[in-house]
């Protein structure tokens, strides 16, 4: 490690991870108690509970809980606090340990914290508002808790429950353990048998007719439910907060499944049916189906496939997308084979592309749903049904207009500027090539002319937005075959990102190296390590914006008031204050590379322990390769000209940069760079 630092400045801890969790999730634990939780929790005793550890060295060391190994990847640092999974990426602290394994919120992962060490967890002091309006909606949650036990009591202990209400079920093919886990019941036909119950219970009637469980006008009550099968709708953490009812007469007036209304404690929209059952096994196999109804999640489960959720015959909403994101960023969305129905969800996808999601679509033989497809068959038929048939979305969604736009030139282009509009909410631009390269081929389009539609469209968004241009990308002649390269002195992508860290955590404490004293390390910061690592490799690229923003920094690297953002922002080149504000911009700080290995909680400035070091490798793999790629070229040029000395040469240089490729390569697969 070049000993670029100085030695005595001061810095902060060099994991901050304590406290830079999300606060506002949790107004009602206050500050005092929190700090005492995070104090109290020590991550050797955290893990322990669930992860066997053995002592190795300062750290501990143990099979990843999050997914399978063999061999154990999985360390935790107590002197640090935190673990890390060097197989799959998980990091975090005690807190986000707790989250990511019971899949907890954050609030719920300090209660959890709190009882194991025995701390009095103290509420905030609320206003009176506040008060009024958390008890609203706990009196309406117990009430919803107290009418799923009503109607699962009457479901299995009354007869006419047991007659119409279980007998459907049953004659649908649900198991009962599958009607007990989703805690499914039957209310009672009758003009307000339930509500009647409740009054008696002690359940006060203003609550009753906010959950909707009941309608009342001015002289009269009733059930909403009565006559229907019931399907509880959980929140996250398990509480009921609304349901569905089935109708079960043959009634072309009333609705199929009557829905709660939308109240304090059911926000539709922000909801997904299932996820309290699927939390789990969505985070454990990192993947979650999308279905359209109850009954589908019902029979997955029953067949085995637990990590499944429905959006309720609503379309899918972006808060519905993020529930799903906590727990995986990996969606196949299960249609059924109606082709009005595809259509109509094809809107709801390009939400699920902005959220970063890697999103599959699995159509489903005509006539069958995911329920009557899992009823035929096993599991193992439907996964792999599923991973035979599942394609990646924008694959999906092109063949399927193309069908329908054969013959029609003008059904054609809108085609095109349909698929492409879904390309362009893509935020990563490498992902966003391999799209565009895959519909130039589906749909006969040259590469060059989808990429200036999708820019187009960036183009404007950012301009409504208010933002910085993006730089053109010059268009190349038609007749040529267009490949996606760098104009020469461009920047590529791994240069930029490299740029961005080194701009944006140049400041920033990374790792602690040793010294030539041994009894002292030294602290090494973001823009040590990128500048010591480039130098010494001789790879700092040489083309003119890379050289003046790299050379700027090292000049500068220690000068405590050096405020790089700033200073590049306000460049008076244009060119580097253009780069820098697009750079810096927020859209650029979720790297996907990392959201996709790692948990939701942490951001990218507390994992810069194993990002930087990654991306540093990245790029000096792509040059390597470029360097490669040359050597490749001189090779066969001496071939030709049967220049034996120097080809000898030129393949042992050859053979020097494959190891060096195999050795970076290796370190990016494993991520265990340091
Ligand atoms: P479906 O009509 O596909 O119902 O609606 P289903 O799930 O296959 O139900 P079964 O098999 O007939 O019992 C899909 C979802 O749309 C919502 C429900 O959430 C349903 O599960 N829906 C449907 C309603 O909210 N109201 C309706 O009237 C119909
Ligand atoms: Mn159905």
């Amino acid at each position: 490690m070049p000993a670029l630092g100085s030695k005595n400045r001061i810095y902060k801890p060099l994991i901050q991870h304590k406290g830079t969790v999300i606060f506002y999730f949790c107004s009602m634990i206050d500050q005092a108690t929190i700090e005492r939780i995070l104090d109290a929790s020590q991550i050797v005793e955290v893990v322990s509970d669930f992860v066997k550890l053995k002592r190795r060295g300062v750290n501990y060391l143990g099979n990843c809980p999050f997914h399978n190994e063999k061999t154990p990847s999985f360390t935790v640092s107590p002197a640090k606090g935190i673990f890390k999974c060097f197989g799959c990426g998980k990091g975090g602290n005690a807190v986000n340990f707790i989250m990511d394994h019971e899949s907890l919120t954050y609030p719920e992962a300090l209660k959890f914290l709190a009882r194991k060490f025995h701390i009095e967890v103290v509420e905030k002091e609320e206003t009176e508002e506040e008060r009024q309006q958390k008890d609203d909606r706990e009196s309406m949650m117990i009430v919803s808790g107290f009418a799923q036990k009503f109607f699962t009591r009457f479901l299995w202990n009354e007869n006419e429950g047991r007659a119409v209400g279980l007998s459907y079920f049953r004659e649908r093919g649900l198991r009962d353990d599958i009607v007990k886990k989703f805690e499914l019941g039957y209310c009672p036909d009758g003009k307000s048998l339930f509500t009647d119950e409740a009054q008696k219970a002690g359940y006060r009637m203003e609550y009753l007719e906010k959950t909707g469980l009941t309608i009342k006008r001015d002289d009269w009550v009733r059930d909403r439910f009565s006559g229907r099968v019931m399907f509880p709708i959980h929140n996250m953490a398990g509480r009921v907060i609304a349901f569905g009812g089935r109708i079960l007469k043959e009634d072309p007036k009333a609705a199929k499944y009557l829905n709660s209304p939308e109240s304090e404690i059911y926000h539709k929209s922000n909801v997904l049916y299932g996820i309290f059952q699927a939390k789990r096994e969505i985070s454990r196999v990192d993947k979650c189906y999308l279905v359209e109804g109850y009954t589908d999640v019902l029979s997955m489960h029953q067949s085995g496939i637990e990590n499944v959720v429905a959006s309720s015959g609503t379309a899918l909403t972006p808060e519905q997308i993020r529930l799903i994101r906590r727990f995986t960023p990996n969606v196949t969305i299960l249609y059924d084979g109606d082709e009005a129905g595809i259509k109509a969800s094809l809107r709801g996808i390009d939400l699920v592309l902005e959220e970063g999601m890697n999103v599959k679509v699995l159509l489903l033989p005509q006539g069958e749903d995911p329920d009557s497809f899992a009823r035929k068959h096993s599991a193992t038929e439907l996964l792999n049904y599923i991973s035979e048939n599942e394609t990646d979305f924008i694959q999906f969604k092109t063949k399927l207009l193309l069908k329908t736009t054969e013959k029609d030139p003008v059904a054609r282009a809108r085609l095109i500027q349909d698929v492409i509009r879904s390309v362009a909410v893509i935020p990563e631009s490498i992902t966003r090539a391999v799209y565009i390269r895959e519909c130039s081929k589906l749909l006969n389009v040259e590469e060059a002319v989808l990429y200036n539609e999708v820019r187009k469209i960036l183009r404007s968004r950012t301009e409504r937005q208010g933002g910085q241009l993006p730089p053109e990308t010059p268009i190349k002649p038609r007749t040529q075959p267009v490949i996606i390269t760098e104009q020469p002195g461009e920047l590529i992508n791994e240069e930029l990102e490299l740029l961005r860290f080194l701009m944006k955590y140049c400041h920033s404490p990374l790792f602690e190296a040793e010294t030539e004293n041994p009894n002292e390390t030294e602290i090494v910061t973001v823009g040590e390590f990128i500048v010591g690592q480039l130098l010494e490799d001789e790879l700092v690229p040489e083309k003119p914006l890379f050289q003046i923003i790299f050379n700027e920094t090292t000049e500068k690297l220690n000068d405590e008031n050096f405020r790089p953002e700033r200073h590049f922002i306000h460049h008076s080149d244009a060119r580097v204050s253009q780069l820098a504000s697009d750079l810096l911009a927020e859209k650029w700080v979720e790297s996907k590379r990392w959201s996709k290995a790692g948990s939701f909680t942490e951001k990218e400035e507390e994992v810069l322990e194993w990002l930087v070091p990654r991306i540093v490798n990245e790029f000096k793999l792509r040059k390597i390769k470029e360097m490669h790629l040359a050597l490749e070229q001189q090779l066969d040029q001496l071939h030709k000209d049967k220049n034996d000395t120097e080809l000898f040469e030129v393949l042992a240089k050859i053979q020097n940069l494959k190891k060096v490729e195999k050795y970076l390569s290796d370190n990016l697969g494993s991520r265990a760079i340091i």
